[in-house]
């Protein structure tokens, strides 16, 4: 026996997990598998079994009356950001919208000033911040993305502070460069030019120093149309950087249907997206990442076609898109309970979202998203006996521990 470590998570109440490996739709996305009364053997951060059999270790973690889940992925997110915009919050409670704050000067630019303003350090330990609170939530697996520098300064400095969170967190974080999330102040009057940067200097730049495996846009009317889109999208490919779009959010541009095209591995939000799109999508298997947080947040009552794309066969993840203006929480468990309660999703179907298909989507399903013998052991134990409560609990956190590769990545008492 070589010096292997072992763990075992004992008489766990409720064992939850996906029934897929890979993903869940159709079928499986309506199931999950459920043991009762079992322990967790983790080897090596590994999962070696699931058995009902007393398990001789001493290192214990006891999950008596508890619930044992795979811990979180959260596929998209505007981590780093620094300041705050809840001036902004209050003027749209009191009757603005969201497009009308950005055009005054507001909305993504404001945050992209203060970027800008903040140093390396300064960005890092905000990030940092957002990161530790996520993990309370149960998070262990995360997309990260620029898209608050606009230049290239700036888009790198962002990049760079996920290239170091990366190094120093034992979390699965995966990058996407979003240059094209806003046009940046300076180039208000002349889009084709900004577009052309992101082309011909930001995305070189960004390959050659491997500092994000994706590239997004956030595709909508009066920022970067379906032209821009294509574009852009044409030139990553080009250079060999997969897709996730921001599509269909606010106005039926049809950015979905490019995502399509182009075989994205993800779009996202789609509270738009047309039935001939949704086909499209499933058609080329690219994931419906939905974020209800968003429609909540901006008080509109137009969320994505959950039922809809579930009924038809695609694949849904669900993400928080922490942000300062759009959806500023760091809870999924919050997120599944907007799902539930306002886009008609069961509880099932949130938990396959936020596990295997927020897994799948940032192509890591071969070793996250599930309970299954060999994968990394990431794992939450919710201070609750069932799974259901994550939801019917509303606003209450119930994770107390979250692994990550078997090790205490988060403990509560
Ligand atoms: O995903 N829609 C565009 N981007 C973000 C909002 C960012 C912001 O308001 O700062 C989103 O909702
Ligand atoms: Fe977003």
């Amino acid at each position: 026996m070589g010096l292997s470590m072992r763990k075992v998570i004992k008489n766990i109440k409720q064992l939850v997990t996906p029934i897929s490996h890979d993903f869940a739709a159709g079928d499986n996305v309506k199931k999950l598998q459920i043991y009762e009364d079992v322990n967790i053997v983790i080897e090596d951060g590994v999962i070696t079994d699931i058995t009902k059999k007393d398990v001789d270790c001493n290192d214990v973690i006891d999950a008596s009356g508890k619930c044992v889940l795979p811990a979180f992925v959260d596929p998209h997110t505007h981590i780093p950001f620094i300041g705050s915009r809840e001036d902004e919050f209050n003027k749209r409670i009191m009757g603005k919208t969201y497009m009308e704050i950005a055009k005054e000067g507001g909305g993504i630019n404001s945050t992209v000033r203060a970027v800008r303003n903040a140093t390396f350090d300064e960005l890092y330990k905000a990030a940092k911040k957002d990161l530790e609170l996520m993990i309370k939530h149960g998070v262990a697996t995360i997309e990260m993305k620029s898209g608050y520098g606009l230049d290239l300064e700036n888009e790198l400095k962002q990049l760079r502070v996920i290239k170091k969170l990366q190094e120093e967190y034992p979390l699965d974080i995966k990058a996407t460069f979003l240059g094209a999330h806003e046009i940046p102040p300076e180039y208000r009057g002349d889009k084709e030019k900004y577009v052309k940067i992101i082309i011909d200097e930001m995305l070189p730049i960004v390959k050659e120093e491997g500092l994000a495996e994706y590239v997004d846009i956030f595709c909508e009317k009066d920022v970067f149309e379906l032209d821009d889109t294509r574009k852009i999208l044409s030139a990553a490919k080009e250079l060999g950087f997969k897709i996730r779009i921001h599509a269909d959010e606010i106005y039926p541009l049809g950015g979905a249907g490019l995502a399509a095209e182009f075989e994205a591995v993800s779009a996202e939000h789609l509270v738009k997206i047309s039935d001939e799109n949704i086909e499209k999508m499933i058609d080329k298997g690219v994931v419906f990442n939905l974020l209800p947080g968003t429609t909540f947040f901006l008080m509109s009552d137009d969320y994505a076609p959950a039922r809809k794309i579930l009924e038809k066969g695609g694949i849904v993840a669900l993400s928080t898109d922490l942000n300062p203006g759009s959806s500023y929480t760091h809870s999924l468990p919050l997120i599944m309970a907007i799902a539930c309660l306002n886009m008609g999703m069961t509880m099932e179907e949130v938990i396959n979202a936020v596990t295997i298909n927020g897994a799948y989507s940032l192509e890591l399903s071969n070793k996250t998203g599930s309970i299954h013998v060999g994968k990394q052991a990431d794992l939450i134990v919710l201070n609750a006996p069932d799974y259901r409560y994550i939801v019917y609990n509303f606003g209450v956190n119930r994770v107390e521990k979250v692994l990550k590769n078997g090790v205490g990545i988060y403990n509560c008492f």
